[in-house]
């Protein structure tokens, strides 16, 4: 119902007034087949179901039917041990239906009890609980991150819905538009409309704990693996650095100062008028070096690359493009050309293996150049005069030919809307490919903005263009848990925020928060004010420095805490419920996380906050940076003096930290200390080269460290290398006297 509130016909507006009416059910005109398996993945019990529609073409006698296509999932790579299943035998979870709603869309309905949460979906912008929200899942550029908000770069339909300790899991593994209406109306029942004409799968994950259910869907979905230690470092990067002497005099800047940084980033304006593949002789001559120049100073460069290629008979990408046919066409054959930042731009079709070999090799004009990493932007793809291309009102997919342009998978021709989620995977997919191909032992490092379920297999993740407003970075703790509840672990948004002006007093608390996100990279708008660390007085530098420098300490538990993932898919930022889910205070608290199993964080996320509520979960706590034991079990009000962490440590843990560093080249030569919290205490370390693939051959040791009455000890779970050549020390903590040096016992 709709009612133009400028009406002064209030004769025709209050006819218009018809109240809440339940939606009636689409008919099933469901024609086809249905097929279902299981296995246990993980534990878990998962129900696979796969879905095709009749599809009748022609009129009279001419007329035929066949069953739709089933495109190849890009989604799925795991296997498990899939036996026939009969439907009617599957109890299905929260009375899950569905049906055919017209030619190209099926609907699903199912109740959603009103004790229940929603959490997962991936990248979107609301709170942890997801419930009364809609979403659109379509990759779109938008930069206007607001509670309308719907639309976004990534798309995951992988929907967890919690009641009490119990997780259920739906997941439906096709990367058409689908718009999942979480009981926006409060009638206690939850919807997804999926846009296809094609055949699809959809998983139900039975009823387990949530990290039991992140492990199956990870499990099937994938995981990402070790990423190099240099990725998770500080990165530094603006929109744009314009010329080479500013990027050097960046890098002499935070080595001067002191500030520790892995990596600097290039944006757009490296380039020659924004063509890919090249750069600007005026401003960076000496490309070829100053990649080179800046990693005997330590740093890594990344530089930006987008996907839209200028449409220029002269530029020499363009004219292969074209001759190889790779760019994207309409229905007509002819190029699809849009604007984005090089002006008309053609844009190639990542779906097909022969676009992504070429691709791939224009990229070795970075890796020649002594590039370290690649950042795909813009890869929904963005389109400055069509950013949201679906037909208004969107009721069904239509044909093919109807849909902007064509694209080329393995299954043949398929209209764009159908396969536009997976624009930015695929494009993350080659250059990964490209990076391992250029350099087959080092770990490649990809970040990408638009992608679908599995891209953490190929990148890491930011969630786009932020602004520089506490309530952006308040979002940022439940948009990243969510994104980690659906499989990408390797996450972050811009620290200090994108757009807008940041202030001194915001930037110190983004970076209190932004420590702990697994990618931590501070990024800001041409248009903004400058927000390097040292781009405001002393004091707030030497507050930024100091939390920079925690991060720098954090790495090795970091680094075990990517090991974690790698093998059971758990992400590093994870909701309270994730460790407490018998805790119904702790499962309410959305303003806290956990940071792996140990650290509990709990920040300051408004203007002038020198304290806030903290909820303890039942246990013994210690106080990050104090060690004043807290008796867990109640809320109490925390100071959040400007600068320090707000954190807290686990009873129980022994957190690997190392000594400050300038950059990750030196930690291998950095000592470590093992800080034991408690009486008795256990912690895992993770070691290896940091840098190449040799762990998968079993290249690594992983300790376990164990503190009993003030002694440590620590054993094998694996060593592969030898004993490390760095030195340990120990740390015990057991009251709040600040703890003292122990015995560090070997074997
Ligand atoms: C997009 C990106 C942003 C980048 C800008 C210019 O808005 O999201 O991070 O700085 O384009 O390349």
């Amino acid at each position: 119902m709709t009612f133009d509130i400028f009406t002064t016909d209030w004769t025709t507006a209050r006819k218009k007034i018809g109240g809440w009416q339940p939606e009636p059910r689409a008919t099933d005109i469901f024609q086809g087949n249905v097929h279902c398996e299981s296995a246990v993945v993980e534990g878990v019990k998962v129900y696979r179901f796969c879905i095709r529609p009749e599809v009748t073409a022609g009129k009279g006698k001419a007329k035929t039917s066949h069953l739709a296509k089933i495109n190849k999932s890009y989604a799925v790579v795991g296997t498990a041990d899939w036996k026939n299943q009969a439907v009617e035998d599957v109890d299905m979870p929260y009375d899950l239906t569905w049906l055919q709603a017209a030619a190209g869309r099926f609907d699903f309905h199912f109740t959603l009890p009103e004790w229940v949460r929603c959490l997962g979906l991936g990248e979107r912008f609301s709170e942890l609980n997801l419930r009364g929200t809609r979403h659109t899942l379509f990759a779109t550029d938008n930069p206007h991150h607001n509670e309308h908000a719907d639309m976004l770069y990534k798309s995951i339909p992988f929907l967890i819905i919690g009641d009490g300790p119990n997780y259920t899991g739906i997941f439906i593994d096709s990367p058409s538009p689908q718009r999942w209406d979480l009981d926006t109306e409060m009638v206690r029942s939850g919807k997804i409309e999926l846009f296809t004409r094609r055949g699809f799968y959809f998983y139900i994950f039975s009823t387990a704990t949530l990290p039991a259910l992140v492990a199956a869907f990870t499990a099937l979905t994938g995981r990402a693996e070790l990423p190099p230690l240099w990725s998770l470092g500080h990165q530094q990067c603006r929109w744009s650095y314009p010329d080479e002497e500013t990027i050097r005099h960046l890098a002499e800047q935070f080595r001067k100062r002191r500030i520790p940084c892995d990596t600097l980033v290039m944006d757009i304006d490296y380039m020659d008028d924004y063509r890919v593949f090249t750069h600007s002789k005026e401003r960076f001559p000496n490309f070829d070096r100053l990649a080179k120049d800046l990693e005997k100073e330590q740093f890594k460069l990344i530089t930006i690359v987008d996907p839209g290629v200028k449409k220029d008979e002269k530029f020499d990408v363009y004219r292969q493009g074209i001759k190889g046919e790779h760019f994207c066409k309409t229905a007509k054959d002819e190029v699809f050309i849009e604007t984005v930042w090089p002006g008309l731009s053609a844009f190639p079709d990542f779906l097909r293996e022969e676009t992504r070999k070429w691709w791939q090799e224009n990229l070795t004009f970075y890796f020649k150049n002594g590039i370290k990493g690649i950042w795909n932007d813009m890869n929904e793809p963005a389109m400055f005069n069509n950013q949201r291309p679906l037909p208004d009102p969107f009721l069904e997919m239509p044909e093919d030919e109807k849909q902007l342009f064509l694209q080329n998978s393995e299954d043949g021709p398929i209209g764009h809307f159908e396969v536009r989620n997976l624009y930015g995977f695929m494009m993350s997919q080659a250059t990964r490919e490209a990076l391992i191909k250029e350099r087959p032992n080092e770990r490649p490092f990809v970040l990408t903005r638009a992608g679908s379920t599995g891209v953490q297999r190929h990148a890491a993740v930011w969630l786009g263009d932020n602004t520089s407003w506490y309530e952006h970075l308040q979002k940022s703790l439940p948009m990243l848990l969510n994104v980690g509840l659906s499989g990408i672990a390797f996450a972050g948004v811009d620290i200090g925020g994108f757009g807008g002006h940041t202030t001194p007093e915001l930037l110190v608390r983004w970076y209190e928060v932004g420590i702990f996100y697994p990618f931590f990279r501070n990024h800001c708008a041409l248009m903004g004010r400058a927000q390097e660390p040292f781009s405001f007085s002393p004091g707030v530098e030497e507050m930024v420095r100091g939390l920079i420098e925690t991060r720098y300490k954090l790495l090795p538990y970091i680094q075990s805490l990517f090991w974690e993932h790698a093998r059971t898919g758990a992400p590093l930022m994870r909701p309270m419920e994730w460790h407490f889910p018998d805790d119904s205070l702790a499962v309410a608290c959305e303003d806290q996380f956990m940071f792996g199993s140990d650290l509990m964080v709990a920040p300051a996320l408004r203007p002038n906050q020198r304290s806030r509520f903290v909820y303890f979960p039942h246990g013994k706590w210690y106080a990050w940076g104090t060690n004043q034991e807290i008796i867990g079990g109640r809320t109490l009000r925390v100071d959040t003096p400007l600068g320090y962490i707000t954190a807290f440590i686990r009873e129980g843990a022994v957190l690997p930290l190392a000594d400050v560093m300038q950059s990750t080249e030196e930690y291998d030569a950095t000592p470590i200390t093992f800080h034991a919290y408690g009486a008795v205490a256990q912690g895992r370390f993770f070691e290896d080269d940091g840098k190449s693939f040799d762990y998968r051959s079993g290249k690594y040791n992983e300790w376990e460290i164990r503190v009993s009455e003030g002694r440590f000890s620590y054993t094998a779970v694996h060593q592969g290398l030898g004993e490390a050549e760095r030195s340990l020390r120990a740390y015990c903590y057991q009251s709040s006297d600040g703890g003292g040096p122990a015995n560090l016992a070997l074997g």
